[in-house]
């Protein structure tokens, strides 16, 4: 994204002013907007996050002075990227959120979100870019999951999917600039489109496998079950999309941003 080539973690340790000045990360991978989605996995909710933010801004005004980080605050790009957790794991997997019937616990997640973007204004963030949900039914878990023998996409938790991101996009564009958050720009990027794209036509994008993760046998493993001990990597990553079983490889990751940035740009 002509950021820089890696955009620290923030909780991560060494690091320098420049990296403060230039950008860093809150996000906490399996989190979500539903705070009972970041407790079941034990990390970080987005009122934590935002809690780190304020830390992170005391350390801003340190180094550039209280008017220029104001003005860093302001004019930076904010990428928004959670949700996906709240429906694959805290609705269709644990029995937590079942008292909610799926169209009433999409608006609960998109009242989450609204409320999250509203802390983050409140905050001095101005320009916000908002990802939808991807196809969640044919990530290669929720496939093992629930697919079937022959690991079919899940066409219910697609759906889910559709309809969340409706909403949300239609919450987005309700606040964009609105009189809640004057002078904001919030945008909402499809990943949804262009993802399922890549899964239903590999050879377009020069991909043999999309159904499948790289690492060991590509229907289970995910993250920390990734490893040179239990799970060894396909020969190429280039050629699978998914690298685990709900994550792209990098190069997957690479030619969706591509896609997006090339389409309809970043706010
Ligand atoms: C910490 O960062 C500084 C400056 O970027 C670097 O010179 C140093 O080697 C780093 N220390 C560690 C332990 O990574
Ligand atoms: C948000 O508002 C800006 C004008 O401030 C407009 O250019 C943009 O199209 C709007 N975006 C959405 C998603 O409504």
């Amino acid at each position: 994204m002509g950021i820089k080539e890696y955009v620290p973690p923030y909780l991560g340790t060494n690091l320098s002013d420049f990296d403060l000045l230039t950008g860093v990360s809150f996000a906490s991978g399996a989190s979500g907007f539903d705070p009972l989605t970041a407790k079941i996995m034990l990390v970080l909710t987005m009122d934590d996050q935002l809690e780190l933010f304020k830390e992170y801004k005391v350390k801003l005004e340190r180094i550039a002075g209280a008017e220029r980080a104001a003005e860093i605050v302001s004019t930076s790009m904010y990428l928004i990227i959670t949700g996906t957790d709240d429906l694959a794991n805290t609705y269709f997997t644990t029995p937590f959120r079942r008292n909610y019937d799926l169209e009433s616990y999409i608006e609960f997640v998109v009242q989450c979100a609204s409320e999250f973007f509203k802390k983050l204004y409140g905050l001095g963030a101005r320009r916000m870019n908002i990802a939808g949900a991807p196809p969640i039914g044919c990530v290669p878990s929720q496939r093992t999951n629930a697919g079937g023998l022959e690991r079919e996409c899940v066409a219910l938790y697609n759906q889910a999917a559709v309809v969340y991101n409706a909403a949300l996009e239609k919450e987005i564009k309700r606040l964009n600039g609105s009189d809640d958050m004057p002078g904001s720009v919030l945008k909402y990027i499809d990943l949804y489109t262009p993802l399922l794209d890549m899964i239903q036509r590999p050879q377009a994008y020069g991909f043999d496998v999309t159904n499948r993760g790289c690492c060991g046998t590509g229907v289970f493993e995910v993250t920390l079950t990734c490893n040179q001990y239990t799970a060894h990597a396909c020969k190429d990553p280039n050629k699978f999309l998914f690298w685990d079983t709900y994550h792209l490889t990098e190069r997957g990751y690479n030619l969706l941003l591509t896609q997006i940035i090339n389409r309809d740009g970043l706010q």
